[in-house]
């Protein structure tokens, strides 16, 4: 019968499970070719009709079983083909990417303070006056805050506290430490600060590392000691360190810390005899230290009769581009997003 055979053929070519449905309904559809066959069946003479009506059923019956093989197969080929993954094939490596160089400094600076006692401690970046300078022996409308550049923050003062400004130091964080009145203190307080300045060396947000130590007796040579560690624990045991004289309005004595530079060995000069390019004379700042002000001691209600202490503010990125000697030129490059320069860290 050519109605099987050509519904057999179409099935046999059928790509899809939608083909198929196709042709279910081309011949088995209400008013598909073999149900208009069946009805004509009705105008047959009376004897033919029982014949015809059994061959066209049996017709109904082989298109219906051979779609239904047909669907059966595509279930196989399918479940072949998931059969055929080869899982020993060389995979396609995603890209690895690595903590930013600045987490990466945060981390070690964290590991080496905590090694010999500091615990490193959070205090907010949106602080009032009070903490960043008034506490610090910065009286209001002092000049010496000039040199802080502070971004301040456009919102009712503190009755007490005065104004809302974003941290321009980490130092806020000695009298919000000292107030605790916990004491001994060795903190270290990592945050970002902000100040109003952008140029090759500066950025309006970095990050600072501050240390306080308060106890009784606490000198200046437990700095200097601390220093010492610090300096050869993250630049290398072979360089070298010193303070000297500074002021800042919080501490007295003030100093400045230097370490030798690891370009020229501290000697100035390079091999060849040039004056070395990155120092200039043998030694780099790593940033401010000093013992803590008597009136800072005041403030928090500590008597400076009975307690001392040291604190350090010294800069992350300032740290991490002395680390890596001449390569970093310009400090917002740490800051630019550029894969090419973040990937040799
Ligand atoms: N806060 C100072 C700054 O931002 C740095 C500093 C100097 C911190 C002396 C100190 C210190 O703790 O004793 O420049």
């Amino acid at each position: 019968m050519n109605i099987k055979n050509n519904a057999v053929s179409l099935i046999l070519d059928a790509k899809t499970k939608e083909d198929l449905d196709e042709i279910k309904l081309q011949f088995l559809g209400k008013s598909g070719t073999l149900t208009t066959t069946l009805k004509e069946i009705a105008r047959l003479p009376l004897d033919q009709r029982p014949i015809i009506g059994i061959l066209a059923n049996e017709v109904k019956g082989i298109i219906e079983d051979a779609i239904e093989t047909s669907l059966a197969n595509f279930q196989v080929k399918k479940i072949e083909k998931i059969k055929k993954l080869d899982v020993t094939e060389q995979g396609i490596r995603p890209t690895l990417g690595h903590l930013h160089p600045v987490t990466q400094a945060i981390e070690e600076i964290t590991n080496i303070f905590e090694k010999i006692g500091f615990s490193r401690e959070r205090y907010p970046e949106i602080e009032w006056d009070w903490y960043a300078f008034e506490a610090l022996n910065f009286p209001a409308n002092h000049p010496a805050r000039d040199d802080w550049e502070t971004f301040f923050v456009d919102q009712a003062p503190d009755p007490k506290k005065g104004p809302a400004l974003l941290t321009p130091h980490t130092s806020s964080g000695q009298i919000r430490e000292m107030e605790k009145g916990i004491l001994p203190i060795k903190m270290l307080n990592i945050a970002k600060t902000y100040r109003r300045q952008s140029d090759v060396s500066h950025v309006p947000m970095f990050h600072q590392f501050e240390t306080l130590v308060v106890g009784e007796n606490i000198s200046i040579s437990h700095l200097k000691g601390v220093l010492d560690y610090f300096v050869k624990s993250y630049f290398g045991e072979d360089r070298v360190s010193r303070i000297r004289p500074y002021h800042f309005q919080f501490t007295e004595p003030s100093f400045e810390t230097d370490v030798s530079c690891g370009v020229c060995n501290g000697t100035t000069r390079l091999a060849n005899g040039e004056v070395c390019r990155l120092c200039k004379e043998g030694w780099l700042e790593i940033g401010g230290a000093g013992m803590v002000h008597p009136n800072v001691l005041r403030s928090v209600g500590l008597d400076p009769e009975k307690y001392s202490g040291f604190a350090s503010g010294w800069g992350v990125e300032r740290v991490l581009t002395m680390k890596e000697g001449a390569a970093i030129d310009d400090i917002r490059l740490l800051y630019a997003n550029k894969l090419e320069f973040l990937e040799q860290f």
